[in-house]
């Protein structure tokens, strides 16, 4: 039976779960299962975005045809070819041959190596930029090579705003029913998939990935399609800013990961007391034993800590096992812009550190900490002074800001002792506590004559319950604040988590007195005080009129009889914090220009400023001449 998902009117989650698949392309643990998928875009031309993996192809094809009900896809676009999203391809071909399949020509060479079937009848090759009308839609074509493979593009529909991302902003975890990242807590949930999915599959391509976010900045995006997970509709900034840290390898958490390998406890031992040295000081720390947790959930660690000490026995000479594996994925995943400090240990001969450190400085911007540790087997009573002597060091190249202020130690109180005084309070007024008053977020409309206006304010509260009374506080400069004081008449839209950024710019940017905020808007929704209200994004509405006014020089303080209140969703209302936190875009880090060159073959990128004349590609083995300057 099918099981399709609507994302609207015309657009159709076709796709497929599994929950049996144990390695994800046989490396990675998905103990959520995985989701691959796909989607079809009914118009005058019918249009099938991507396909699944074999496991799940009769699934897919299933949904496909309940999709279709009877029709037949006119294009099939192909994004990416890795197979975990071309598995189908060959028997959708067989069974629609008049289906054109749009992709770009390094797609074109990839489906020629995987599949054996005549592709110059059916094959439509697309560029940077180019578009395909399919009726009520345009689709516009942009290459993204190397997110996640060479050939990679992505496609956006201008008409309803949505970008078919590929691998892009895409997670690991099957769709439990859930379709949006909106419809569970992502942040909670399923961000540390998300960063696993991107430290693994694509974190070793910064640069590329930045490319790719540098030509989104040019779309107004309102969704995203990935080939992989939840489909983004709400709160896009979570996940861009995400992909904005991760692509130029700036750590989210200011703290201190501690991998060890320790085969008799002893090296482990020394991560664990140099923990409790760090956490004394107030640093975040986090443990991982390389031994048993799986690289990818440390690889992923390693995109999110600011500080990483690395601990490990020598064994046969080397660095233990585990570790040199973990070491060389890490180099291998490009991680950079970290401080590492090494613990060593070994029994005869310990060299674990020395050889740890010479392989991660292949990676750039690492800053090596002085303050190193070697163990002969055990951690001696005469070295704590070195395990404090490196948390000071940890500690001193961590922001003021990450050390929390240590818990004191409990102690016992002699019979008769004083209380220990508690320092009085600073006396003078420090204005940022405003900012711990948990406001929420309103939309204030008001009508004069024919005139419709309305602004944000984030002070509306219930004063009396019997009778109902509210407090508005507005700006006196605002346009709304002029009409309620003439007119005496106000609704409070209380807004809802998922009220879009748009709202701010709405009814926040602008002043009434030059345009109509109301213009263009597509609702005419009014209160029966005949003052309009916002349908969407709110989570309940309440009129007032005002009893009494007062004046507080900036603002105007209006008290109101409630004349009419009702609720519009059981959504959460947002509050301040959470606008800005999730809502309001964070302005992009200022970023250095990269100077390079960027294989025109497979899109890999060779930093500097000169390409050698017999440079050969590390990856698709194409010379120098392949190469282009970096834009
Ligand atoms: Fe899920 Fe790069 O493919």
């Amino acid at each position: 039976m099918y099981c399709t998902k609507k994302i609207t009117d015309d657009l159709i989650w076709v796709g497929a779960n599994d929950r049996r698949l144990a390695m994800f392309e046989g490396v990675y643990s998905v103990p959520g299962g995985v989701s691959y998928n796909s989607y079809l875009l009914i118009d005058e031309k019918i249009v099938l975005f991507d396909t699944v993996d074999k496991a799940v192809h009769n699934r897919f094809i299933e949904n496909l045809d309940a999709a279709l009900a009877g029709r037949k896809p006119d294009y099939l676009v192909v994004h990416h070819m890795e197979p975990d999203h071309s598995a189908s391809v060959v028997e959708l071909v067989a069974k629609y041959p008049e289906m054109k399949i749009v992709c770009n020509e390094k797609v074109l060479a990839l489906i020629k190596q995987f599949n054996y079937f005549d592709t110059d009848s059916c094959v439509c090759i697309v560029a940077e930029n180019d578009t395909l009308d399919t009726g009520r839609h345009t689709l516009h074509f942009h290459m993204a090579p190397m997110v996640h493979w060479p050939e990679v593009m992505v496609s956006y529909d201008s008409t309803d705003k949505i970008l078919f991302s590929a691998d892009a902003f895409g997670c690991f975890g099957a769709l439990n029913g859930a379709l949006f990242s909106d419809e569970v807590d992502f942040n909670r949930d399923y961000m540390d998939e998300a960063r696993r999915y991107y430290a693994n599959i694509v974190g070793k391509y910064g640069t590329q990935v930045e490319a790719l976010l540098e030509k989104l900045t040019a779309l107004d995006i309102k969704t995203i399609c990935p080939l992989h997970g939840f489909i983004w509709r709400k709160n896009l900034g979570d996940i861009l800013a995400k992909y904005a840290l991760w692509s130029s390898y700036t750590p989210e958490t200011d703290g201190v990961m501690i991998a060890y390998a320790s085969v008799y406890g002893n090296t482990e031992n020394a991560a664990e007391i140099l923990a409790c040295k760090l956490r004394d000081r107030g640093i975040k720390t986090v443990m991982f034993d390389v031994s048993v947790t799986p690289a990818s959930d440390i690889i992923s660690a390693a995109f999110k800590w600011s500080h990483i000490v690395f601990a490990s026995t020598t064994y046969n000479a080397g660095i233990f096992v585990a570790m040199e594996a973990l070491i060389s994925d890490l180099v291998e995943h490009n991680i950079q812009n970290r401080t590492v400090a090494v613990i060593e240990n070994g029994s005869w001969a310990p060299v674990s550190g020395e050889l740890i450190r010479g392989k991660l400085s292949e990676c750039r911007d690492i800053t090596f900490l002085d303050k190193a540790l070697s163990l002969l087997s055990s951690l001696k009573l005469e070295q704590l002074e070195e395990i404090d002597a490196m948390a000071d060091a940890l500690g001193e190249t961590l922001p003021q800001s990450a050390k929390a202020a240590p818990l004191a130690q409990p102690a016992a109180a002699a019979p008769g002792a004083k209380a220990e005084e508690v320092p009085a309070p600073p006396a003078e007024i420090d204005p940022t506590t405003a900012f711990k008053f948990s406001y929420g977020l309103f939309v204030l409309t008001a009508r004069d004559g024919e005139k419709d206006n309305g602004c944000i304010i984030n002070t509306a509260i219930q004063i009396t319950e019997k009778p109902f009374r509210i407090s508005i506080a507005v700006n006196k400069a605002n346009f709304t604040c002029e009409m309620i004081s003439k007119t005496g008449e106000f609704n409070v839209s209380i807004l809802a988590e998922s009220v879009p950024f748009s709202v701010f710019q709405q009814f926040g940017f602008q002043s009434g007195r030059n345009v109509d905020k109301f213009d263009g808007c597509g609702y005419d929704t009014r209160a029966a005080n005949g003052i309009m209200y916002l349908p969407d994004g709110t989570t309940g509405v309440i009129s007032g009129k005002v009893a009494d006014a007062y004046d507080y020089g900036t603002h105007m303080l209006f008290i109101a009889d409630v004349t009419q209140a009702f609720v519009l969703s059981s959504e959460m209302s947002v509050t301040y914090q959470y606008y800005f936190a999730h809502i309001k875009p964070k302005p992009p880090a200022p970023k250095e220009k990269k100077a390079g060159y960027v294989c025109r073959i497979c899109g890999y990128v060779h930093e500097g400023d000169e390409l050698p004349e017999d440079f050969i590609c590390p990856l698709c083995k194409h010379g120098a001449e392949d190469f282009e300057k970096l834009q």
